[in-house]
């Protein structure tokens, strides 16, 4: 629960007013970032520890920081800890709570620290574990489709061009072209949290601090790579944050191309796969429907995380150096987008992992539209050493017989095609069918 009466103490000096409530309001980010608990103790453990060794605080002083803060975590994971609107965030909200706990060494805790310092690490922590989390999904969502890719390798299905049948592939050609996209998400994700890990702790307000600190000890025991080397840039920047967001929108948009094919293949006009009941609905009017809801929403969840990025991107467009308050509305976007990403991926895998695949009406699919057209042409080519315009031409001619006869390519005669073209043989029959094509492409 969040209670509202507190009065800040943090700043009390220079006051005489009480904040008004909507100003209170507008200010307060602890119902948001109340996320970064842990990341907020772990870093002040840190400093508290640097404090210490540099002879900055007493050591009894550390002692008692580093209980109260154990003490906190506690309170926070078990839920007694009461949050304060009044506090404002989640640093003043632990920061007030260590003072209740062990008093006044608690006020040195601060000492050479700003929150603008304090927040930037939380977060890049924060999105550092996120980065982690996120690559581990996508990474059990690559096998769930190396399962599948593995049983359909000779599936045969018709890929698309311009959404009309174009030659046969497998299905497991067309889900590996996913799984090389999920691959390439993992990258960025592995990229994104490799430039994220300098340590912004030790940049204090915003010009470092006069306090002999130690910001290698601090970056180190945070599992930085080392101390961002411009205290400026340490607090004023958040591309760590945006580079994160794009991951996830990128990742997003792979898996709403995978969803709209499998709404597509659900459809009794496909007929390609049935989704299994645990995911899809039925209609409150319509008895037949089952519907393929959770790849709807994978669908239009794009619009949530491409609209975090742009709302981070547009936050920090024009913001001049260094901490701006503006910054507080960077943490909320990337804790949803993360929630999100991570549902989108579970939902994705579960789906794909369950549905049932028609092997049969890909089959006919794949045979329908002439789909084997191009093999005619590199036969031509091949066999009669014919320019591939000419026979591009020639085999229009061909299709346009089958289209008449209405029949398939393969069950034309060899004297219907031998009208067009009077050098064809049998051995074109090698290539007509759907299976010969798909296994003259696997040499
Ligand atoms: N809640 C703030 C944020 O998220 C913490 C930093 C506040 N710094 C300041 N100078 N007011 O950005």
């Amino acid at each position: 629960m969040t209670k509202n009466k507190k009065v800040n103490q943090m700043w009390g000096g220079r006051f005489d007013a009480q904040p008004s409530d909507i100003m209170t309001q507008i200010n307060a980010s602890i119902d948001v970032d109340k996320r970064l608990y842990k990341q907020d103790i772990s870093g002040s453990k840190a400093h508290a520890t640097m404090l210490v060794a540099q002879n900055i605080i007493p050591a009894a002083d550390g002692v008692k920081i580093q209980d109260g803060l154990d003490q906190i975590l506690g309170e926070i994971e078990d839920g007694t800890f009461e949050f304060s609107t009044a506090l404002e965030d989640i640093h003043m909200n632990i920061e007030s709570r260590l003072k209740d706990i062990i008093g006044d060494a608690a006020g040195k805790l601060h000492t050479a620290r700003s929150r603008n310092d304090q927040v930037a690490t939380d977060f890049k922590l924060w999105v550092r574990e996120a980065c982690d989390a996120l690559e581990a999904k996508i990474d059990s969502v690559q096998s769930t489709l190396t399962k599948l890719i593995k049983e359909h390798d000779n599936t045969i299905m018709p890929g698309f061009t311009h959404l009309q049948v174009a030659q046969p592939v497998t299905l497991a050609i067309h889900l590996d072209a996913y799984k090389q996209m999920l691959e390439r998400d993992k990258l960025r994700v592995t990229d994104c949290r490799v430039r994220l890990n300098q340590s912004p702790l030790g940049a204090a307000a915003l010009s470092g601090t006069g306090f002999p600190i130690d910001r290698d000890a601090t970056a180190k025991a945070l599992g930085f790579d080392a101390p961002q080397p411009n205290t400026m840039d340490a607090v004023a920047s958040r591309d760590f944050a945006t580079e994160f967001l794009f991951c996830t929108a990128q990742c997003g948009l792979h898996l709403s191309r995978l969803a709209e094919e499998i709404i597509l293949w659900s459809t009794p006009q496909f007929g390609f796969i049935t989704l299994s009941d645990s995911w899809s609905t039925g209609s409150s009017i319509m008895p037949q429907k089952k519907n393929p809801d959770a790849a709807e929403l994978v669908r239009a969840k794009t619009g949530r995380l491409n609209g975090n990025l742009i709302q981070l991107m547009t936050v920090l467009k024009a913001l001049p150096l260094t901490y701006n308050k503006d910054l507080q509305d960077d943490k909320a976007c990337v804790f949803e987008s993360f929630d999100v990403i991570m549902l989108c991926l579970e939902t994705t895998s579960g789906m794909v992992d369950s549905m049932t695949v028609h092997k049969d009406k890909m089959l006919e699919a794949a045979q329908s539209g002439y789909s084997t057209a191009t093999e005619i042409a590199d036969w031509l080519v091949r066999e009669l050493g014919m320019p591939f315009r000419d026979a591009h031409h020639i085999t229009g001619a061909i299709v346009k017989v089958a289209e008449d006869k209405k029949c398939r390519l393969d069950e034309l005669s060899l004297e219907d095609m031998k009208k067009i073209e009077p050098q064809i043989n049998d051995s074109i029959f090698n290539v007509l069918s759907v299976e010969g094509a798909v296994k003259s492409r696997r040499k």
